[in-house]
């Protein structure tokens, strides 16, 4: 009989070790996995053309989040020919630098949105949050007709925008202190169509990736 098998009988025929000794492997495979992530999270620099958002799609992230939107869409194309074919090219990290927090989602009751921007025109945008039913038959997305009617709060704008910066958001004074002036009369829902229109635009790897 090998040497050691002493060893191992006393832990596999021990309920309690057992388990011990598994937690232990499982929580150091755990850490082999997730450390490097971490590391390399903090390394990840912005895509080519992945800009910080404007102040008016800023203010209408803050509605997308609200609203719950993300509950029932994802912002993250899976590199699976399905999802690239329906939704076009698949997300890569570089284009979520400066969604704090990112709005990838995890379930799809209706599309993904990561590409969203520029496939219908604002108008449609309108009317589908208004009476998704008005332009989409059989949908099942709520309405949200108050977008409309509501002013965007401007309040804290200037300190969103001061603490995005100071996290790492390359936001100029100009842009900071013009911010207020570019919500000046607008509805939650220009807010809220200004940002769904900017989504993908921007970073959109080149065409013909798998
Ligand atoms: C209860 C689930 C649900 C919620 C919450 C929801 N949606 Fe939807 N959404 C859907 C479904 C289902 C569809 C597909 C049918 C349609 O186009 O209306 C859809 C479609 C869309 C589309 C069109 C996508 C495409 O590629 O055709 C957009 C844009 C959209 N939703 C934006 C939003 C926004 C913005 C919010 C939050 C204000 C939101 N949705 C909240 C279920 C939801």
């Amino acid at each position: 009989m090998a040497r050691g098998y002493k060893y191992f009988e006393a832990i596999e025929k021990h309920a309690g070790k057992l388990g011990i000794f598994t937690a232990i492997m499982v929580s150091l495979g755990g850490l082999a996995e997730i450390t490097p992530l971490f590391v390399e999270a903090h390394s990840i620099t912005a895509s080519d053309g992945t800009k910080p958002y404007d102040a008016l799609r800023l203010a209408g992230k803050d509605i997308y989040v609200r609203e719950g939107c993300y509950t029932c869409h994802t912002q993250m194309i899976r590199s699976l020919r399905a999802e690239t074919q329906r939704y076009g090219a698949y997300s890569i990290a570089s284009e979520s630098v400066y969604d704090r927090p990112h709005q990838w989602g995890s379930k799809r009751t209706g599309p993904d949105l990561a590409r969203v921007g520029g496939k219908y025109s604002d108008e449609w945008q309108r009317l589908h949050l208004t009476d998704p039913r008005a332009v989409v038959a059989a949908s099942n997305m709520p309405a949200y007709p108050w977008l409309a009617e509501t002013k965007v709060d401007s309040d804290d704008i200037v300190a969103r925008m001061r603490t995005l910066r100071r996290l790492g958001d390359p936001y100029t004074d100009a842009d900071i202190a013009g911010a207020p002036a570019a919500l000046e009369g607008k509805t939650e829902m220009d807010a809220l169509v200004a940002y769904l229109q900017g989504l993908g635009v921007h970073a959109a790897p080149a065409e013909g990736t798998p």
